[in-house]
């Protein structure tokens, strides 16, 4: 029988950036906005949906430099969207990340009660995101992302959040992020692992069929064909504890860049442990062709090289054999870091916030993140490590533990603190160009 042909996604009616990874290297701005008049805010998105840049013309000028729209739940409540509407949008959307924290790990100094204002309060609305390759071109797309918005009565901006991303891509633990992104059918764009089947285009776009064989719908269809949910965290790293905790553990330098690699999976280069396991390679690191191209299963079933519990591993175990299908927990990542970078070499805290704007991307926020944060970041039971989560930005607590599978004994590592703080983030509804109208 014929393969049946590729699905065509409406490129032109789905946002910019849901499907384009963003440029290297980057800047970036979130505005928030409050809508104190429902009137005022169904104006406010038929201006939005004149400045906010469709997936299609790839090749236009202005295709590194973008405006996105998103909507939190109570953001849709305040523009009038009736009831029966409101309930056909994802349940966890429904509820808001401050509602799900306990699953999430966000308790103690994480817990929303922490968080800050107004992230995880009803107030905040509507979230801008204005998007370009430098300082220089981000205060036009700041301008144009404003000119949605100047002089509404109505409208209040309450948040603003400066983002940026290295030409090196470091994130502010010093590893080079932004290497693995999904292969979707019919966008165009090309996926970062060559052995990575391209994935149905409804994990990631509201209205078409996704790898269950299922098409999301919402009521009326219009309002989320080509839209998405987006997911953002607002993540303080403790760099100077992570720098502190490797040298406490370690008995040199390199034994010390050998543990970051093996609680990461990766060199900081970004060159993968199961492509050159015993030693850093950056030109490996660097090669966008060569640095994503692998996967676990016939090389490291045992996580040799690669532990089962280090970062990218259990975020996206790949054919790794583990308890259910990992393709319907994939997701598109667009994180950037905030604030500046702690000085090389320094292990003391200078009092700076810095961290990481994590953004997911795909039609189903519950399989999709919150299958991953809960069930692969904050536990180990699917691999068979028990309670250990995540070395890097899991929930862990003084006693947490991880494993590092060695030969002739594994290496167990104790006092493990959590390097990763929630400041705070949101679930939105990033809609369709044609719904905005
Ligand atoms: C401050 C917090 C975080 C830091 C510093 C961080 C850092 C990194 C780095 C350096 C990589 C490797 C580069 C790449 O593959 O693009 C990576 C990959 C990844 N991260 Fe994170 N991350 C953070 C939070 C999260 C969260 C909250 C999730 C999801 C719940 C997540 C999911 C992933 C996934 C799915 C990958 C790709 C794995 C792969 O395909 O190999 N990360 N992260």
């Amino acid at each position: 029988m014929a393969e049946p042909a590729e699905v065509r996604l409406e490129l032109e009616d789905i946002q910019s950036g849901v499907l384009r990874p963003r440029p290297t290297p980057y800047a970036s701005t979130y505005i928030g906005l409050r809508i104190d008049d429902a009137k005022a805010g169904r104006e406010l998105i038929g201006r939005v949906s004149k400045v906010v840049t469709s997936a299609a013309n790839p090749s236009s000028p202005l295709a590194d430099t973008w405006v996105s729209v998103a909507l939190t739940y109570p953001g849709l409540k305040a523009l009038g969207v009736p009831p029966s509407s409101l309930d056909s949008f994802a349940w966890e959307f429904r509820q808001g990340m401050a509602a799900r924290a306990k699953e999430l790990g966000d308790t103690g100094e994480s817990g929303p009660e922490n968080w800050e204002a107004p992230l995880g309060a009803t107030d905040l609305h509507v979230v801008l995101v204005a998007v370009s390759p430098d300082e220089k071109r981000l205060e036009e797309v700041l301008a144009r992302a404003r000119m949605a918005y100047a002089g509404m009565r109505g409208i209040k901006a309450i948040l603003r959040q400066d983002c940026h991303a290295s030409p090196t891509e470091k994130e502010p633990f010093g590893f080079r992020d932004g290497i693995s992104h999904p292969a979707i059918e019919g966008s165009g764009i090309p996926g970062t692992n060559p052995k990575e089947r391209p994935f149905k285009a409804g994990e990631f776009v509201i209205g078409y069929i996704d790898e269950m064989g299922t098409v999301q719908k919402t009521e009326p269809a219009l309002l989320g064909r080509n839209g998405t949910y987006v997911v953002f965290r607002k993540l303080h790293q403790r760099v100077a504890e992570f720098r502190r905790y490797l040298k406490a553990n370690s008995t040199n330098a390199d034994d010390e860049e050998l543990l970051a690699a093996k609680m990461m999976g990766r060199w900081r280069s970004g060159a993968p442990l199961a492509l050159c396991p015993l030693h850093e390679n950056p030109e490996l690191g660097a090669d966008s062709h060569r640095n994503n191209d692998f996967l676990y299963e016939s090389d490291d079933a045992a996580g040799l090289h690669t532990p089962g519990g280090s970062h990218i591993r259990r975020t996206n175990p790949r054919d790794a054999s583990i308890a259910g299908v990992a393709r319907i927990h994939r997701m598109i990542r667009r994180g950037t870091a905030y604030g500046s970078m702690l000085p090389e070499g320094t292990l003391e805290d200078d009092g700076v916030d810095r961290g990481m704007m994590f953004d997911f991307v795909g039609a189903h926020p519950g399989r999709q993140f919150e299958f991953v944060q809960t069930q692969w970041v904050n536990d180990g039971v699917f691999f068979g490590a028990g309670k250990d989560k995540d070395p890097v930005i899991g929930s862990n607590e003084s006693n947490s533990s991880y494993t590092v599978p060695r030969k002739p004994v594994r290496r167990r590592l104790q006092g493990l603190p959590r390097f990763v703080i929630t400041r705070g983030g949101e679930y939105c509804f990033m809609p369709g160009l044609k719904a905005l109208q």
